[in-house]
């Protein structure tokens, strides 16, 4: 097995160890405000979208994980069978292995097998040739394209990237390429000067990737001879991402830690078009197999739509409002200036 593909199947070993579902984050700190009298009712119709140009049966997708090994292209079948099923959206792992290894475009394309009319996203990395990037997107038959922002996870890295002056790249690589680009942190925030960098320089999705689930400056120390653990709590939760960004773009993405469906209800609320959920998912699907996480899925769908009606809202976008505890405000006080 080449080092990539190593880093690739400790990464999803590390994730799980990591993983706690009884974890609080920052949407702990959203509180919604419930209609006693709702005048709605039940109704799957309810949470049914689109985007790019496909009809979803959701606004949560799968988010970025695997691809470039063994075990990931296993992954990587079962998420695109059941992304069918459901009607959901599927964004794949870093698929920049690809201009080293070309030969594990299959540990990705088996989700496109899987669901050949469906909404399925690649992922790379901020450096990869544009060429490159156009082949993977042209491959793999992608409707999107995410480019992913992950400076917190390569600093504890040893033989992680030095250089972080991305933005020529990024512009040459969604130049190359026909379909949207997304830029998407990894699960430590996209902050409001950033994202009005990328705006300048012609971006417009983004997903915040917020701080509150997957840490990958925890899981590289875990794995590093010199931990930098003192680095584990520099990113910026969800929540506040989402504050911060949602005045900005009304082409957002919130992720990073959604642990259920009220999650992607207060993600909604919080100005997001979709929300993103990655290691909830992945751990279902390690634990309890396809036909568990295919099952959890239908349920999350079941219940979103139960807490549309709870909160009155019959169709998307979500208009909700919500108030906020005392520390998640006095943090959005002080950032919205920037
Ligand atoms: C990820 N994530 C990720 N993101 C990305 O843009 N490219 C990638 O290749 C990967 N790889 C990856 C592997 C594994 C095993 C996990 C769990 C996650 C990050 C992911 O898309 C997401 O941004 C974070 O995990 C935060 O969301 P959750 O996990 O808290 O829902």
């Amino acid at each position: 097995m080449s080092q990539r593909s190593k880093r690739k199947e400790e990464h999803l070993a590390l994730t799980q160890m990591f993983f706690n579902a009884q974890k609080t984050n920052s949407f702990d700190q959203v509180h919604l405000l419930r209609p006693a009298l709702p005048e709605s009712r039940v109704d799957a119709g309810s949470i049914k979208s689109s985007w790019f140009g496909k009809e979803l049966a959701a606004p949560f997708f799968i988010n970025a994980m695997t691809g470039g090994s063994e075990k990931s292209r296993q992954i990587n079948q079962q998420l695109g069978q059941i992304a069918a099923k459901r009607g959901l959206a599927l964004a794949l792992g870093s698929a920049s292995i690809l201009t080293k290894e070309a030969d594990q475009l299959e540990s990705f394309y088996v989700a496109r097998e899987a669901d050949p009319d469906g909404l399925l996203i690649a992922n790379v990395n901020p450096l990869t040739p544009p060429a490159d990037a156009a082949r993977i997107v042209s491959d793999l038959k992608a409707d999107a394209l995410q480019i992913h922002l992950n400076v917190a996870q390569e600093i504890p890295m040893p033989e992680g990237d030095r250089d972080f002056v991305w933005l020529d790249r990024m512009q040459e690589i969604s130049e190359a390429v026909s379909v949207p680009v997304i830029v998407k942190e990894v699960g430590s925030g996209l902050d409001p000067v950033s994202l009005r960098k990328l705006q300048a320089a012609g971006f417009s999705w983004f997903d915040i990737g917020g701080a509150g689930g997957t840490n990958f400056a925890q899981i590289e120390n875990s794995r590093s001879p010199y931990p930098m653990n003192y680095l584990n709590d520099c990113g910026l939760p969800t929540a506040l991402a989402a504050l911060l960004a949602s005045p900005l773009t009304d082409r957002l993405i919130v992720s990073g830690g959604v642990r259920n469906p009220l999650d992607v209800f207060k993600g909604l609320a919080l100005g997001a078009s979709y929300v993103g959920v990655a290691n909830h998912f992945l751990h279902t699907l390690l634990n309890e197999g396809a036909a568990g996480l295919d099952e959890e899925i239908a349920r999350w769908q079941e219940e979103l739509a139960a807490i549309f009606a709870l909160y009155g809202q019959s169709c998307l976008p979500v208009k909700q409002p919500y108030y906020l505890d005392f520390e998640l405000m006095n943090q959005f006080d002080q950032l919205k200036k920037f």
